[in-house]
């Protein structure tokens, strides 16, 4: 199976934005990578509600939202309202994380979690057969353009592992310091989705790029 690729808006040009929504439009990408940070839950702030429409009104695929803030409770309506498909909280940020996914759910919406790389997969044993979608940070979250943490190899296989066990549907994500090198065998170790932000939008030709990742076979 080939596998899911979502650049992230976090590394486009945001002066042009409509030209970087429609290369990814007319791209073999899947989804479109949207980063929330608040300055608070992750030392970095990326942009709000305003943006997050202007994308939709010009995107093709998927809006796939990554909510890095505390309290997600309060804006679930909102990312729902200006067009989210999956909306994806921490693992970090929730008290009730069980409550916060089927609040998602039930507006009809894709659910995912992310987990920080300090977080051990086994924290999500008891939500995994709730969710779309495990979001598996490779990198501390907060900024674009990070190293690849090599922990998350074994992450990833205890995450198939749970999804397994727990009859789960959920896929998993990675996301952070993605590139042409490690798409092979993080794509082998179980993952499904790759994110990708410099390693896309950095390139001579993105759209290129995408096709180099989407076209891994295992
Ligand atoms: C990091 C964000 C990522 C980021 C990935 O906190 O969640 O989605 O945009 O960018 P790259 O692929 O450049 O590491
Ligand atoms: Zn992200």
């Amino acid at each position: 199976m080939q596998p899911i690729i979502a650049p992230s808006i976090l590394s486009a040009d945001f002066a042009n934005l409509q030209r970087d929504v429609e290369m990814i439009n007319a791209s073999n990408a899947d989804w479109f990578h949207v980063d929330i940070m608040d300055g608070v839950f992750v030392p970095n702030i990326s942009f709000g509600f305003p943006v997050v429409k202007a994308i939709k009104k010009y995107a093709n695929k998927p809006l796939d939202i990554h909510l890095m803030i505390v309290e997600p409770d309060k804006y679930i309506q909102t990312f729902c309202d200006v067009g989210a498909n999956i909306l994806t909280v921490h693992f970090e940020a929730c008290n009730h994380l069980h409550r916060t996914v089927q609040h998602i759910k039930s507006l009809g919406m894709q659910s995912g979690v992310a987990i920080n790389p300090h977080s051990a997969i086994d924290l999500l044993k008891d939500i995994i057969a709730d969710i779309d979608l495990v979001c598996v940070m490779s990198v501390n979250p907060g900024f674009g353009g990070q190293k690849f943490i090599e922990n998350t190899y074994s992450k990833i296989i205890s995450l198939t592992e749970l999804i397994k066990s727990k009859n789960s549907k959920a896929k998993i994500e990675i996301d952070g310091g993605v590139d042409l090198k490690n798409a092979l065998p993080l794509l082998k170790a179980g993952a499904n989705v790759l994110v990708a932000g410099n390693t896309v939008f950095l390139s001579p030709n993105p759209s290129q790029t995408i096709d180099q990742l989407k076209s891994i076979q295992l």
